[in-house]
């Protein structure tokens, strides 16, 4: 059975949400939800989440899954606020546990944060198969952005998270901690495996000024296209040149706030005794 997906593109950080579900009046599944973030002000607004939450009603959805690819460190995740208005089971991939220990260090949560992935409802094992209604999903291990990123493969669409992006723009960076681009070649090189015609949806677009912004690709664009990927760039030149590219690129703005709220499930921290929560910023560690 075909997936029916829709995609929201949140503009102030590139990512594309994706609802996924079996039929009208069926089973959902909502990957890389965004929870709307001002820097400025502190303040999380839930515009992109309530597109979703929308849609869900407009099809008569039951939301079963909200999947994520990774912790990201561009957004805040929405999978807290649609779990609330929603329901679902929140999941990631089970290395989530070595992204939180990386990070617990970094903000010393000392002994706050479990790094379990407890905060998670369901934690990926490897290539695990599961259910959305009437639709079969794999949850494909593929680590190198980070060592816990899983892309979701429904039927004949695989929504990639952070590996490739549209083939004029590349691939994910790998020097975040834990990132690994010997590892990244491998999980792209296993994504370009599938047949030809697989579809791929991206988790970003980061689109030159030339054309719009496009979600969509499949595995033969990427082999023959990808700038840095294509068929024929082998593992060493890869390597070599994510690793220099990474050198030259700065830390996303949201990365510190973001990483908090995304290791918790899109949970802000614990609030302190006057009710508000707080997110840290270690000075000179990162
Ligand atoms: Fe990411």
């Amino acid at each position: 059975m075909k997936p029916q997906i829709q995609h929201f593109f949140d503009p102030r950080t590139f990512t594309a949400t994706y609802l996924v579900f079996d039929v009208e009046g069926g089973h959902a599944a909502v990957i890389d939800p965004v929870l709307d973030y001002d820097p400025k002000s502190g303040r999380t607004k839930t515009e992109s989440a309530d597109q979703i939450l929308a849609a869900l009603k407009q099809h008569h959805l039951q939301l079963d899954w909200i999947l994520e690819t990774h912790a990201h460190a561009d957004h805040f995740s929405g999978a807290h606020y649609l779990q609330k208005e929603a329901g679902g089971k929140i999941a990631i991939g089970a290395r989530i546990n070595q992204v939180q220990s990386v990070f617990k260090k970094l903000f010393h949560l000392e002994p706050e944060l479990a790094v379990d992935g407890s905060q998670f409802d369901h934690l990926f094992q490897a290539d695990e198969c599961f259910q959305i209604g009437q639709l079969q999903a794999q949850a494909l291990f593929v680590p190198g952005h980070t060592p816990a990123d899983i892309a979701y493969k429904i039927d004949d669409a695989i929504f990639v998270g952070d590996t490739l992006f549209m083939p004029d723009v590349g691939t994910a960076r790998c020097d975040f901690p834990g990132g690994d681009a010997r590892m990244l070649y491998a999980s792209i090189q296993r994504l370009l495996s599938f047949p030809d015609d697989t579809r791929l949806f991206m988790c970003h677009d980061y689109p030159p000024k030339d054309r719009e912004v496009t979600i969509e690709s499949n595995v033969r664009a990427q082999k023959e296209m990808n700038i840095h990927v294509h068929q024929g760039i082998d593992e060493n030149a890869f390597v070599a040149m994510r690793t220099q590219r990474d050198a030259g690129l700065e830390m996303p703005v949201l990365i510190l706030p973001a990483i908090q709220i995304n290791i918790r499930a899109g949970n802000p921290p614990p609030p302190e005794a006057n009710g508000i929560s707080y997110l840290k910023i270690p000075l000179n560690a990162l």
